[in-house]
């Protein structure tokens, strides 16, 4: 797929299939608008005639207008003028690529002046136009024998009459290493866990080293790790007849002395809960327990397609947790890397054990200017903040704030729960420096607490994306959430410093 910026005018562009809006009571978009004069009234006699209403998600196709090059007009509905925000602006590209994508168009003009929300400018529409038009083209195909015909849509033109075209330029290059840096976290997730183990998920960050996009892995093996003493992160490999890997990827596009920033994903790729095995209902979806270490990913991709000026590097802890004769059995007690001692009260809280050595290994390692991990850590975040929202966490309120601020602007929205130590005491143990889980009450912060134990030194935020990371029932699939709050993170440190 293409995305390319245009200013012609509508009415001359030479592509199967225009699209543009309209909103309620007739209200046209200024395309629409010009299009209704070319044509003598095209676009307002389908109001007229009651076809189109503008409602949001409505749409209709209009063959042959007259005054029009394109064959095709596709009417997208925007809902009330008045209420068009960001939301409704994504819902519109989306509307409209689902019905280019089942159509034998090759070629579109996305006609986005004069739908730009109140609150953005044309440089986010555009940005925003091209990770939603990616994602409603995604499909996961590489598991099915018999393959869907893809779409026809090869290259989509946006057309943004306005200004400088340098940050139009620019927003389109983000959109699109955003949009690509999703479709690899959302191929990686997708996998099932017993072809996306831990040594494919390295072979894959080997993979992008070769690429020649200045990116750097390193995989340390079991023996490396045991050598290092990660007693929490091995404990629970243990299980697993897959040997677990710790991936690191570096990004070096900042001055040398530039102290990175580390993104830690979480890479179980698959968790059965171990001993304290997890019920048989939707269990398959725990082949999704590698969404954050796919996220860090598909972002460092993303940042090295946009070739930031920053050093960033992705560490991944890779694993399954399965139960076995040699698996952790709850009371276990294993000594992490960090010299801390933990109970193993519930071997399903495995994350934060595979997270705890990680963490430790990074900042000694990369004496980070910041640390964020990003994990599908807890059931608990999923009923807290559901599917829209990832739970965020940190030790340090500005690095909070950015984070927040990333996922506000690029749609892929965290939202802040505390770290307080009150709830400390929650992972107090009598035969451990700190237990692996809280008990029931504020599972998310507790699952926090424990992974600040190891950061204490260390400007630390935490994402738990349980709920976002995938979706469930008929649409079931990974998101790619969030290579998009990640990219725009560091596209915003590598602009303001
Ligand atoms: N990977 C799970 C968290 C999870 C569960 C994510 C369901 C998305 C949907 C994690 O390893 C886990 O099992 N966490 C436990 C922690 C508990 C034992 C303290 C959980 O949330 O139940
Ligand atoms: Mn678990
Ligand atoms: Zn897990």
């Amino acid at each position: 797929m293409k995305y390319t910026l245009t200013t012609d005018a509508p009415e001359a562009a030479r592509v199967d299939c225009l699209v543009v809006g309209v909103f309620e009571k007739g209200t046209l978009s200024p395309a629409a608008q010009q299009l209704d004069e070319v044509s003598a009234g095209a676009v307002s006699a389908l109001f007229k005639a009651g076809d189109l209403t503008g409602k949001a998600g409505q749409w209709r196709m209009q063959y042959g207008m007259p005054g029009v090059a394109s064959a095709r007009v596709l009417l997208v509905g925007c809902g009330p003028q008045a209420a068009f925000d960001e939301r409704r602006y994504r819902q519109m590209v989306t509307t409209a690529l689902g019905v280019l994508a089942d159509a034998p168009v090759k070629t579109a003009l996305l006609c986005i002046a004069g739908l730009v929300p109140t609150t953005r400018d044309t440089a986010w529409s555009v940005r925003e136009a091209v990770v939603a038009a990616s994602a409603s083209l995604y499909r996961f195909d590489q598991t099915l024998s018999e393959k869907a015909p893809r779409p026809a849509l090869k290259r989509l033109a946006l057309q943004a009459s306005d200004e400088k075209a340098d940050a139009l330029n620019e927003a389109l290059e983000a959109g699109v290493a955003i949009a690509d840096g999703t479709a690899l976290a959302r191929d990686l997730a997708n996998l099932p866990g017993n072809i996306c183990t831990p040594t494919y998920l390295a072979e894959q960050a080997q993979a992008m080293a070769k690429g020649g996009k200045g990116l750097k892995a390193t995989v340390l093996e079991q023996e490396a790790m045991a050598k290092l003493g990660m007693g929490a992160l091995l404990s629970v490999a243990r299980g697993s007849r897959q040997p677990p890997k710790l991936i690191a990827l570096e990004y070096s596009g900042g001055k040398k002395r530039q102290k990175p920033i580390v993104l830690v994903g979480k890479g179980l790729t698959f968790d059965s809960g171990g001993v304290s095995i997890k019920p048989a209902a939707q269990m398959d979806e725990m082949k999704y327990d590698m969404c954050g270490g796919a996220a860090v990913l598909g972002a460092l991709q993303a940042v090295a397609a946009l070739k930031l000026p920053l050093n960033v590097v992705a560490v991944v802890p890779a694993s399954e947790n399965m139960p076995d004769g040699d698996a952790n059995k709850p009371g276990d007690v294993v000594t992490s890397l960090s010299g801390l001692t933990i109970e193993v009260l519930n071997t399903d809280a495995e994350g934060r054990l595979i997270l705890c050595d990680a963490l430790t290994w990074a900042e000694r390692t990369y004496k980070p200017e910041l640390v964020v991990d990003v994990a599908t850590l807890t059931g608990a975040c999923v009923i807290a903040l559901g599917k829209h929202a990832a739970g965020l966490l940190g030790n340090d309120q500005p690095l909070v704030d950015a984070l927040l601020a990333a996922g506000e602007e690029s749609g892929d929205r965290a939202w802040q729960l505390p770290l307080w130590e009150a709830y400390e005491e929650q992972l107090k143990s009598n035969f451990a420096d700190l237990a692996n889980v809280g008990g029931r009450e504020a599972g998310t912060v507790t699952a926090a607490l424990f992974l600040a134990r190891f950061m204490k030194k260390q400007r630390w935020a935490h994402l738990d994306i349980a709920g976002v990371a995938w979706e469930g029932g008929a649409k079931k699939g990974a998101t790619g959430r969030p290579v998009a709050l990640l990219t725009q993170f560091l596209i915003d440190r590598a602009r303001h410093g």
